[in-house]
C-alpha cells in the first residue's frame, strides 16, 4: 500500500548550477513531490523564480510540482503557473481578497488548490473556503527564506485546522512548511499533516541529498 504522506523538496536551497542532478537525486531518494518557492520582493522580502522554472522541472522530471505562490496579487500568474506544468497552486490567505474565486481558477486550470497561512494569522479565517481547498499549508516559519527554524507555537494551528477540515471535507490535506526536520517532522505528522515540504535538510543535508531524504521518510509511520 502506497505511504499516505508525501514528503516534497523546495529546490531554494538546491544548487543551481546543477539543478538537473540534484532533482534526479532526490526523485531517486524517495521525494514525493517537488515544491517550487515563488517570491515577489513584496509580499516576503525575497525574490526567486518564476513560471520558466516550473517548466525547467517539468522537463527533468514527473514528479508533481507543487508551487508555492509567495506573491501579491497571484490570481494573474494561476494559469502561467499552471501552464507551464504546476500540479499544485497555494495562495496565501493573507494576499487573496477574493479567496473564493482564486480557487475556484485554480481548479478550472486542472491543478490541486492549496490555501496558506502564516503563522500570524489565524485559523479561523479558512472557514468558508474549507469545503472548496485540495490542501491548507501550515507555514511553520515566516515565509521568505529557507533554514529558518521552526516555530512550535504553529502546531496548534495544525491540529485545530484538521478538526475542522475533518467536519466538511476529509479528504484536504494538510501541509507544513518551514524548518521541517527529522525533529521537527514528527510534531506536525502527530498534529495531523500529511505532506512536508523541505529545504534545508534535503538539498543541504551535510551526508548529501539522499541521507537527507531517508532520514525525514524514516520519520513516516512505518518508514
Ligand atoms: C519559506 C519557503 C519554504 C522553504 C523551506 O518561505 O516557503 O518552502 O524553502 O525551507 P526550509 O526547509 O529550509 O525551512
Ligand atoms: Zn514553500
Amino acid at each position: 500500500m502506497s505511504s499516505p504522506y508525501i514528503l516534497t523538496s523546495s529546490i531554494l536551497s538546491a544548487d543551481f548550477a546543477c539543478l538537473g542532478e540534484q532533482i534526479t537525486e532526490a526523485e531517486r531518494s524517495g521525494v514525493d513531490w517537488i515544491h517550487v518557492d515563488v517570491m515577489d520582493g513584496h509580499f516576503v522580502p525575497n525574490l526567486t523564480m518564476g513560471p520558466f522554472i516550473v517548466e525547467t522541472c517539468r522537463r527533468i522530471t514527473h514528479l508533481p510540482i507543487d508551487a508555492h505562490l509567495m506573491v501579491q496579487s497571484p490570481e494573474h500568474l494561476l494559469a502561467d503557473f499552471a501552464h507551464a506544468g504546476a500540479n499544485v497552486l497555494y495562495v496565501h490567505i493573507e494576499t487573496c481578497p477574493n479567496i473564493h474565486c482564486t480557487l475556484l481558477t485554480i481548479k478550472e486550470l486542472g491543478c490541486k488548490a492549496g490555501v496558506v497561512l502564516n503563522p500570524g494569522t489565524p485559523a479561523n479565517v479558512l472557514e468558508s473556503v474549507l469545503s472548496l481547498v485540495d490542501l491548507v499549508l501550515v507555514m511553520t516559519v515566516n515565509p521568505g527564506y529557507s533554514g529558518q527554524v521552526f516555530r512550535p507555537e504553529t502546531v496548534s494551528k495544525i491540529t485545530q485546522i484538521r478538526r475542522a477540515l475533518d467536519e466538511v471535507n476529509p479528504n484536504a490535506m494538510i501541509a507544513v512548511d518551514g524548518g521541517i526536520t527529522e525533529e521537527t517532522l514528527p510534531l506536525t505528522l502527530q498534529a495531523g499533516a500529511q505532506v512536508f515540504v523541505a529545504a534545508t535538510a534535503i538539498f543541504k543535508n551535510p551526508a548529501g541529498i539522499t541521507a537527507g531524504v531517508k532520514a525525514l521518510r524514516a520519520r513516516f509511520p512505518g518508514g
